[in-house]
C-alpha cells in the first residue's frame, strides 16, 4: 500500500537537503537509495564512509547531488565538522534523519557500563549532537523537519536489551518533548519507531523476530511518514499493535510473561 502513492509522496523530497546518519548500511542506506533516484540534495554519513561510497557508487542514473562524510555521533567535534561541510557545500539542511543507532544483548554474566555508554552516546546523545547543530539555522528560517530513529522497543524493559530500550525510551520521550516546544518555530519532529526491519543490527540477534520488514520497506514507511508529516511514524502494523498491548500490560502481568 505503501508504494502506491510512492512517485507522488517523493515530490515533497525534490530538490530538498536531506542528511542521513548511520548510512553505510541497513536503514539508513535503503532511504539514501530510494533518494538517490529524485532531485535532491544528499548528506550521507557515518564512520564508515567507504561502504556509503560503495553503494552509491553502484547506484546507477542517480540524480542526488551527494556530499558523503565520515562521522561518528558519539563525538561532538565530529558532528560539528560534518555539520560545516555540509552547510559549506549545500547551504542549509531541510530535513535531518537521525538515523545512526547500535544494539548490543547484554546479559547479567556481561553486564557492563562500557555498552551503556556507548549505546546511550549513540542512540541518544548522538542524536542531541546533531540537533545543538542544525537547531539554530532552522530556528532562524522557521522550518525544518528532524527526524530521529528510536523505535517500538521505546515502550518497556525488554531482558537483554535493558540499554537499548532504555536509549529509545529516552529518545522518543526527548523528542516529544522538542516537537511541542518546536512547532511554534516551524520545525516539525517527526519520531520513527520501527518493529523488527532486516538489518546488520538485527542479523546478530539469536531470538526470534515476529513480522520481521526488509530495510526496502522499512525505507518505504519512512520516506511515506516524512512526506505526510506524520508526528510518529511506526511500522509495521502487527508489531505496533504488539506493542501497544504490551505497553498496556500491568508490571506484575508483564514479568510474568517477559520471561
Ligand atoms: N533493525 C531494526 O529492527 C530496528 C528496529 C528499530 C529501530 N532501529 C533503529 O534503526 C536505526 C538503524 O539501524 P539498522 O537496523 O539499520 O542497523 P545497522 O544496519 O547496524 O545501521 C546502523 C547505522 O548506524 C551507524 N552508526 C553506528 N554507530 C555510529 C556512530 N558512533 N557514529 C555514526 N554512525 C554510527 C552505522 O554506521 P557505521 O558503523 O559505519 O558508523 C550504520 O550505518 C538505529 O537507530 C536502530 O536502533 C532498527
Amino acid at each position: 500500500m505503501v508504494c502506491i502513492n510512492y512517485v507522488v509522496l517523493i515530490m515533497t523530497f525534490k530538490n530538498k537537503t536531506i542528511l542521513i546518519t548511520g548510512a553505510s548500511t541497513g536503514i539508513g542506506k535503503a532511504i539514501g537509495e530510494k533518494l538517490l533516484d529524485i532531485n535532491c540534495n544528499l548528506i550521507l554519513t557515518a564512520r564508515r564512509d567507504e561502504k556509503i561510497e560503495e553503494w552509491v557508487n553502484n547506484f546507477q542514473n542517480r540524480k542526488a547531488e551527494i556530499l558523503i562524510q565520515k562521522n561518528d555521533v558519539t563525538n561532538k567535534v565530529s558532528v560539528a565538522e560534518s555539520y560545516l561541510k555540509a552547510i559549506e557545500k549545500f547551504g542549509n539542511v531541510d530535513i535531518a534523519i537521525l538515523n545512526s543507532g547500535v544494539g548490543e544483548s547484554i546479559t547479567p554474566q556481561n553486564f557492563n557500563s562500557e555498552a551503556a555508554e556507548k549505546i546511550m552516546n549513540t542512540n541518544f546523545l548522538g542524536v542531541v549532537y546533531w540537533i545543538e547543530q542544525l537547531l539554530p539555522a532552522m530556528i532562524e528560517r522557521q522550518s525544518g523537519i528532524i527526524a530521529p530513529v528510536s523505535s517500538l522497543a521505546d515502550n518497556r524493559g525488554y531482558s537483554g536489551s535493558g540499554f537499548y530500550c532504555a536509549s529509545k525510551a529516552a529518545l522518543s520521550i526527548f523528542a516529544e518533548g522538542l516537537s511541542v516546544y518546536l512547532k511554534k518555530f516551524g520545525i516539525k519532529v517527526i519520531t520513527i519507531k520501527p518493529g523488527f526491519v532486516k538489518t546488520p543490527m538485527t542479523d546478530k540477534n539469536k531470538f526470534k523476530m515476529p513480522f520481521m520488514i526488509s530495510a526496502e520497506k522499512s525505507a518505504d514507511f519512512i520516506i511515506s511518514g516524512i512526506e505526510k508529516e506524520k508526528a510518529i511514524i511506526q511500522f509495521p502494523l502487527p508489531t505496533v499493535l504488539g506493542a501497544k498491548i504490551i505497553g498496556l500490560l500491568p508490571n506484575w502481568f508483564y514479568r510474568l510473561i517477559a520471561k
